[in-house]
């Protein structure tokens, strides 16, 4: 996913240029971690870099990812602030050079903004309060970062240094502050601060205002912060939330104060208004200090409630950073490659961490706060979602490797249904109306054909029938265009006015036309298989019958691709309608019905052909999510060799090790998800089908502990690191006749046995080969 601010400015020459010079020399650092923070030794997690994929400068390494501390799932990642962040602006940037704090945040992608952040700001000397003058320089020889451990020297601004330290759990950051030769050392907590709320425009800065509570006797500074920088888009204004935080020291104060707009007032115990702040100075001949910050969305009384939980007093940041390390091991350590180089592993194990961090968990000890209808209510919830992204493969890793996640994820979809109406899109908090299509229905069938049923059934198919019969507001009137404030859900627009009576989205009246009929084609698709499920059989030829017919009315057979039409049937031209790729992409983007899309575009070879013209074309836009299914169309059409050699060119020009290491937006885990399948040999095309098709492998050797099985998965193609070709492929001792591999043959592990070779071979590829006897 890909969402541009309107006035966001081009990247200058030179600073492209810089970033292509960081990218080479980049890191060589981090690796040092101290051995109390290594704990279990000898982890998968080591091959974790945190750095991989932020972004840099490079406008084609965007992956917007922040070296962050914190285990799977967890509701807030905490990473050093080095720059405000806001839409489009990560609070992490490996090209800055100045560390203003430390940001307990929820942005949980670089398109969305921060909500309730918590921010703990180091300092000796003056009270420095104001942002632009807190900053303190660092460098990154100075950094270590892994996944559960984060380590920095800054230079004070004063003299001397501050060593800073982190871990996280689920909602509590610790943070320990190491002072040498400094002045007074000190420790501003940050309420509130000038945010960018307007969403698409940096220039319109707002001030949130929010509340600071100084405790002295119980050595805590608590407060709330109201900021959430999407409020302004989407349906519910969820009108009280808040970001709530505990900090509590294991130092006394030796005097203590509020800071607002620059401004002290020392001795004051409370606070309230824009610009706030709460500091705590330590006496003369304390060098190390350590602070625990519970966070919460429901109350200060929650947020001390979840650090009492999580990390109770008299926990050494050692033991935090040892229990994250092993909530991460115990993931990352079920996948076993080998054959892998360092930097293979790198990425792959990288990819594994990407994976796992959204959507983040939104409950509290069994509550959660829910913004669609402003109350606390029990269960389980969880928020961050890009579901237009995720659906692809993202979801279908997360079914392998934490299933025991997934009812949980389900059923907070259903509350979500439940208390504002309609299934999450694009959940930050709130729905945020961003991007197109009613993917849970994907999420949702794609999990029951996976047998994962343990949420409310029933109101899963009411909710996702809803999204297939229901029209948004004001469907005739309303273009639902990217960010458009003030509308109600968008979900299905255009579905009454013309998409359900004559099978298209109408492009003179609703924004991306083209690429709604395609995903709601696909969503339509997807609901029928979970009508099926639910033995709602008249539903299920219902919605199956419009899930094939619609794409074909966009296809216009004068030029062979998908283009948009108007309400009155005409053409709106090969430009029109699409959301974030091209007539290229979205031509190949009926994953539910290739045989239809392959006669339609001529028969076998001729689509061959086409796949060749889309690639050797520059057409396949792998950094951006329309792509990322085409290279395994070449298998479906009988020339299983070809897409062994794209998928190969494609993971060689888009992932990487380096900061820039991802070609596009991480956008919550597909782009790494895409990387880890295909490293695998197989990827879900058609999440719904319970099939996967088969690609190339990379490593000689790939052993999954799969949660859910009994027995292990077990990959072997040897040689694959230099064969990327198939020879045979065989499942269990039965061998693979076409490049399909069901669920069901992996879902209790097994062994999946690939022969390689250095050359294209003929298996699945009769296309190929007929055509090489045909010349
Ligand atoms: C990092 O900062 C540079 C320089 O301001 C900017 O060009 C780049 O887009 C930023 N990267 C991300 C991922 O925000
Ligand atoms: C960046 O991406 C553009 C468009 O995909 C491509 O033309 C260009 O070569 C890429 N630049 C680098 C440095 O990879
Ligand atoms: C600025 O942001 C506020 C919300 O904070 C919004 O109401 C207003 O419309 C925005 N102004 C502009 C010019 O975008
Ligand atoms: C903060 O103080 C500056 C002057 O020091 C003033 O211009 C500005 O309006 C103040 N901001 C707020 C939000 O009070
Ligand atoms: C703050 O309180 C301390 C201790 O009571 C006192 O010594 C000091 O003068 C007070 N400071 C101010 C600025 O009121
Ligand atoms: C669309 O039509 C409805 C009902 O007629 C009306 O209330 C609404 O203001 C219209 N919206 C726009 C954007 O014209
Ligand atoms: C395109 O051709 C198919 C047969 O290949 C036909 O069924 C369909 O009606 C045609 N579509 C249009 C829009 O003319
Ligand atoms: C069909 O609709 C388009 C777009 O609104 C318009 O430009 C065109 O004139 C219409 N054609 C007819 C035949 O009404
Ligand atoms: C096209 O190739 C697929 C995959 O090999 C095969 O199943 C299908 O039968 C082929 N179609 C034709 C018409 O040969
Ligand atoms: C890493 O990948 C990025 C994104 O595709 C690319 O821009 C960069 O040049 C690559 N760097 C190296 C060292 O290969
Ligand atoms: C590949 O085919 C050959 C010959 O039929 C057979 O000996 C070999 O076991 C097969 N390998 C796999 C992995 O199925």
């Amino acid at each position: 996913m890909r969402r541009e601010l309107r006035n966001e400015k081009t990247v200058g020459r030179l600073i492209v240029l810089a970033a292509v010079l960081l990218s080479v020399s980049a890191r060589l650092h981090q690796r040092d971690v101290p051995s109390a923070f290594s704990k279990p030794a000898s982890s998968a997690v080591d091959y974790v870099d945190p750095y991989i994929g932020n972004g840099g400068d490079s406008p084609n390494g965007s992956g917007g990812m922040i070296p962050s501390t914190a285990p799977p799932f967890a509701m807030t990642r905490w990473t050093a602030q080095t720059r405000q962040n806001y839409v489009s602006v990560t609070p992490y940037n490996y090209t800055d050079t100045s560390i203003y704090g430390f940001q307990g945040t929820h942005q949980p992608a670089i398109w969305m903004g921060e909500s309730g952040q918590a921010i703990i700001a180091p300092g000796a000397g003056q009270i420095q309060s104001v942002f632009e003058k807190r900053g303190m320089s660092f460098k990154h020889e100075g950094e270590i970062a892994t996944a559960s451990y984060y380590s920095v020297l800054l230079d004070g601004i004063e003299g001397g240094q501050i060593h800073a330290e982190q871990s996280a759990t689920s909602r509590v950051g610790h943070l320990r502050f190491t002072f040498k030769d400094t002045k007074t050392p000190y420790v501003l907590v940050e309420a509130t601060r000038a945010s960018v709320m307007g969403s698409d425009d940096p220039t319109n800065v707002t001030h949130p205002l929010g509340e600071i509570t100084i405790d002295p006797l119980h050595r805590e500074i608590s407060g709330r912060n109201p900021e959430r920088q999407d409020f302004i888009i989407g349906p519910s204004p969820a009108p009280s939330f808040a970001g709530y935080f505990v900090a509590r020291f294991d130092v006394p104060f030796a005097s203590y104060g509020t800071a607002q707009n620059g401004t002290i007032s020392e001795n004051a115990t409370s606070g309230q208004g824009a610009l706030l702040s709460g500091f705590a100075r330590f006496p003369t001949g304390i060098h190390q200090v350590n602070v625990r910050v519970g966070v919460s969305f429901i109350s200060v009384e929650q947020a001390r409630k979840n650090l009492d939980t999580e990390i109770p007093d008299g926990t050494s940041l050692e033991k935090t950073a040892e229990k994250t390390r092993a909530a991460w091991a115990e993931k990352l350590d079920r996948i076993k490659v080998e054959g892998a180089t360092q930097e293979e592993n790198e990425i792959f194990y990288t990819a594994v961490f990407h994976t796992l961090q959204y959507p983040y968990e939104q409950s509290e000890d069994g509550k959660y706060y829910s913004g669609y209808d402003d109350t606390v209510h029990e269960g389980d919830s969880y928020t961050g979602y890009s579901i237009w992204d995720t659906f692809r493969a993202e979801w279908a890793w997360q079914i392998l490797l934490a299933p025991e996640r997934i009812p949980g994820m389900v059923q907070s979809m259903l509350q979500d249904y439940i208390e504002g109406g309609w299934l999450p899109m694009w959940k930050n908090i709130v729905e945020t109306n961003i991007m197109v299509g009613t993917h849970a229905d994907s999420l949702i069938a794609e999990a029951v054909v996976k047998g994962i049923r343990d949420f409310d059934l029933q109101t899963a198919f009411e909710a996702v029938l809803k999204d297939a019969t229901v029209p948004p507001d004001n469907d005739w009137n309303t273009s639902y265009f990217d960010r458009e404030q003030h509308v109600g859900y968008e979900v299905r627009a255009g579905l009454s006015s013309v998409y359900a009576s004559h099978g298209w989205v109408a492009s003179d009246i609703h924004s991306e036309a083209a690429s709604r009929t395609l995903d709601y084609a696909y969503d339509d698709y997807a609901a029928s298989v979970l009508a099926a499920a639910v033995s709602e059989d008249k539903w299920a030829a219902k919605l199956r019958e419009r899930a094939f017919s619609a794409p074909f009315t966009i296809f216009n057979n004068e030029t062979g691709f998908m283009e948009a039409r108007n309400a009155n049937g005409s053409w709106a031209g090969q430009d029109a309608g699409w959301t974030e790729g091209d007539m290229w992409a979205y031509t190949f983007d009926v994953v539910h019905d290739v045989p239809a899309l392959i006669t339609r575009r001529g028969g076998n070879a001729s689509f061959v052909k086409f796949l060749d013209e889309h690639f050797d074309g520059g057409h396949n836009d792998h950094t951006n999510e329309p792509s990322h299914h085409i290279p395994y169309f070449y298998s479906l059409a009988g020339a299983a060799s070809k897409s062994q050699e794209r998928i190969r060119e494609v993971t060689k020009i888009n992932y990487n090790s380096s900061v820039n290491g991802l070609s596009g937006n991480e956008d919550c885990g597909q782009m790494s998800a895409w990387y880890i399948f295909s490293a695998l040999g197989f990827y879900p095309v058609d999440p719904v089908s319970a099939e996967y098709v088969i690609g190339t492998p990379f490593f000689d050797k790939v052993t999954i502990d799969l949660p859910a099985a009994k027995h292990p998965l077990v990959i072997t193609s040897p040689g694959a690191p230099s064969k990327p070709y198939i020879k045979n492929v065989s499942v269990n001792g039965k061998k693979l006749a076409g490049p399909i591999l069901t669920h069901a043959d992996i879902a209790s592990g097994g062994h999946i046995e690939f022969e390689m070779s250095e050359t294209p071979q003929a298996w699945a590829s009769a296309t190929l080969v007929s055509a090489r006897d045909e010349s």
